[in-house]
């Protein structure tokens, strides 16, 4: 019998070890602790999660509350109004949702223990998916920007693509290859020698650019779009 026992003891405290390895594998992820300035803003990836579009205003709207999870109520110590206090009150652990305090009490299926507690509904499979999802990818304090394609202007959209991507290698003083992107002239001489359509669509014949790769969809669909309004000085 006392053999069985510490046989029994051995096998847990390997198991124990085994499991507290297993949680070093976890991906290593620094949040960002700024409350008001999310890491980077970028177009929506429909596969991706992003704190500001979704999850805070889930959060604010169904738990953040007078009475509950705002500030002024802080109920058991929770406070759910901005990333940091989400983050270290709802105990999220990014990469990790089943180990975050957080997801946790919205999947709970004892109405004891479930939040938002009853009379409230408990948040809807796809909202609970939700936040699992953003926990998953990091829990990180993103945000995303829906493309604007839809009433491309030169002064807006086309300039800050350009500013974003480009300029720094083709501007007045650095013009490589011959060609400088920084101002309405410049950009409109090479939509009509075809060298801009060319390159940013990896056409045969034409150096692909930016050379760090296609640009994503959004910025893409601006420049092709605005070159087949007529490239207009809007
Ligand atoms: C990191 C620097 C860099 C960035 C960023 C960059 N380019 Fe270029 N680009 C170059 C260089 C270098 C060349 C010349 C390449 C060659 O001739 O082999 C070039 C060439 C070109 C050409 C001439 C292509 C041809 O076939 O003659 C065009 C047009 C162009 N770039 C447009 C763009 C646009 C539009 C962007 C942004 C979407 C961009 N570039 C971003 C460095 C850059």
């Amino acid at each position: 019998m006392k053999n069985i026992i510490s046989a029994s003891v051995f096998i847990l405290i390997l198991l124990a070890m085994i499991s507290s390895q297993a949680c070093k594998h976890q991906p290593d992820v620094t949040p960002n602790n700024n409350p008001t300035s999310p890491t980077n803003s970028v177009s929506c990836d429909p596969d991706s999660v992003y704190f500001e579009n979704s999850i805070l205003p889930l959060l604010v709207s169904s738990c953040a509350k007078s009475g509950c999870h705002d500030a002024a109520t802080q109920e058991d110590g929770v406070i759910l109004d901005n990333y940091t206090n989400i983050m270290k009150t709802g105990r999220v652990k990014a990469g990790n949702p089943s180990g975050s305090e957080l997801y946790e009490v919205i999947i709970e299926t004892r109405s004891s223990k479930v939040m938002p507690p009853p009379p409230d509904n408990p948040l809807s499979a796809e909202q609970q998916a939700l936040i699992k999802k953003w926990i998953d990818q990091g829990a990180k304090n993103n945000k995303c920007i829906e493309c604007d394609s839809v009433n491309v202007t030169f002064s807006k959209q086309v300039t800050s693509t350009l500013n974003a991507n480009c300029v720094s290698c083709h501007n007045a003083s650095s013009t490589s290859g011959g060609v400088s992107l920084h101002n309405y002239a410049a950009v409109k001489t090479n939509v009509d020698n075809g060298k801009l359509i060319g390159s940013i669509n990896h056409r045969i014949g034409f150096v692909t650019m930016p050379p760090s790769g296609k640009l994503d969809n959004c910025n893409l669909t601006i420049i092709n779009k605005w070159i087949n309004d007529g490239a207009p000085n809007n």
